[in-house]
């Protein structure tokens, strides 16, 4: 009998998984992503990797962390005592914490949109390019709202598995989608909602080229959590009769949904302004945005009010399930490696992110001339772990796990030993052992000699 904590229900271990999952990726880097790569073909290619490179990179992030029951990094040790595959666990653990720390930052952004709304300054006419500005590069309060968000995120994480994570998820995830559908909801009353619909829907082939596929590949990664420690440590709370393909499924799906769903969001809202461009970048949700709401919403301010509140509330709940699980990858290791108590294995998360997070934060205004390969300290930390350390992740853990481990484990594990019946196994370990790798192999040598 383990003692170990657990997951209580199959609802609470799809919610938590897909907290996980839906996060700033989907409201802000996806849409980003999306207006810069244009629109639909982009789309069509990511949803092309969720399903045939992410999905069985995800069951087998599943079937590890179950499996082992325990942390990320001494999962492959216990799978693959003695060999380098533990490499992966490595940076796993230590992706988590380097995310963490600048997802952090954004993260604090949202809370500081989220209050900015609250007390009406996101509304009238206002220079917002300024606005943004002069907050990122402010010399501290940047760096207070990413501390006050890290905290919050401990104050969930402290509390375990069950009464903290799953509770937590339980109630939030509802009510993001609640919100995403009230406001998809009013963006059908747009006047650019044809436009906008247009863009995301109707596929323009010309436009899909190498970067256009680097960057979707990168994107489904980051957006389902894959390659890094986050689902194997979650998995190892899964019970012994998780179904691991469905929840596979569903987190992907959901996932993708609220990625589109946050698109048919913003740019209706986007294309409503004449003279605006979807093609914004990381601004397009901290400056274009504000803009539209105050443009759009003229003669009725207060559902202005209203529609800009609801729209950072949604996205710091977003950021908050998922910064919780990063915490928790390394809580865990802590936790179970040293041997400390969770509370204080998260204290340590907590101000060791905390710690790293003030260089990423100040990045943007007194620290940005400080620069490695050209890139600032957020950057940096985002190119090692986003471009780098995730998709190579997910590329061992789909050799891992159709190469090296034996056979019979898998199966064990995705049919929940024997209980299911999974007709497509066969594909599944195909995808593993020749597509998965490939596809990201290729992709990535082609980028590295551009
Ligand atoms: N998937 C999260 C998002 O879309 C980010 C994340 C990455 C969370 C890696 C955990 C692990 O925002």
């Amino acid at each position: 009998m383990s003692e170990r904590a657990n997951f209580g229900s199959k609802m609470g271990v799809i919610l938590a998984a897909s907290g996980s999952a839906v996060g700033l990726g989907n409201i802000w880097r996806f849409p980003c992503m999306v207006g810069e790569n244009g629109g639909a073909a982009f789309i069509l290619v990511y949803i092309l990797c969720v399903m045939f490179l992410g999905v069985p990179v995800m069951v087998s992030e599943f079937l590890i962390g179950r499996r082992a029951k325990t942390n990320a990094i001494e999962a492959y040790s216990k799978l693959a005592p003695g060999t380098p595959w533990i490499w992966i666990g490595i940076t796993g653990v230590a992706a988590a914490f380097l995310i963490l720390s600048y997802y952090g930052v954004v993260a604090g952004w949202t809370l500081e949109y989220t209050v900015a709304s609250a007390v009406g300054e996101l509304s009238g006419a206002k220079d917002y390019t300024a606005f943004f500005n002069d907050f990122v590069s402010n010399p501290w309060k940047p760096v207070l709202y990413m501390a006050v968000f890290i905290l919050l995120t401990h104050i969930v994480v402290v509390r375990g598995v069950r009464e903290g994570i799953e509770k937590f998820s339980k109630i939030m995830m509802p009510l993001l989608l609640l919100i995403i559908c009230v406001l998809v909801g009013c963006s059908f009353s747009l006047s650019g909602f044809e436009e906008g619909a247009a863009f995301l829907l109707r596929p323009d082939f010309s436009k899909v080229t190498n970067k256009v596929i680097l960057d979707a590949m990168g994107q489904a990664f980051f957006s389902m959590s894959i390659g890094m420690g986050c689902l194997c440590t979650y998995a190892s709370y899964f019970s012994k009769d998780t179904d691991l393909m469905k929840t596979a499924g569903s987190v992907a799906t959901i996932d993708t949904l609220v990625a589109l769903l946050g698109g048919f969001i913003i740019f209706p809202a986007v294309f409503s302004v004449p003279g605006l461009s979807a093609d914004a970048g990381a601004g397009l949700v901290f400056i274009t945005l504000p803009n539209v709401f105050h443009l759009i919403f003229q003669n009725v301010p207060w559902l202005g009010y209203i529609f800009s509140l609801m729209f950072y509330v949604l996205l710091m709940l977003a950021a908050l399930t998922s910064t919780i699980s990063l915490h928790e990858v390394s809580t865990a290791y802590i936790h179970e490696r040293l041997k400390w108590s969770r509370k204080k294995a998260a204290w340590a998360v907590t101000a060791g992110c905390i710690f790293l997070g003030v260089f990423c934060a100040l990045s943007f205004g007194v620290l940005s001339e400080i620069k490695l390969f050209d890139l600032t300290i957020f950057d940096l930390f985002d190119f090692v772990t986003a471009k780098l350390i995730m998709p190579l992740g997910g590329m061992f853990i789909s050799i891992f796990t159709g190469w090296y481990l034996e056979r019979s484990i898998v199966k064990a594990e995705v049919t929940n030993e024997g209980k299911l019946k999974i007709p497509f196994f066969k594909f599944y370990i195909f995808l593993l052992k020749f597509v998965a790798p490939v596809c990201i192999g290729l992709i990535f040598i082609n980028e590295l000699f551009k």
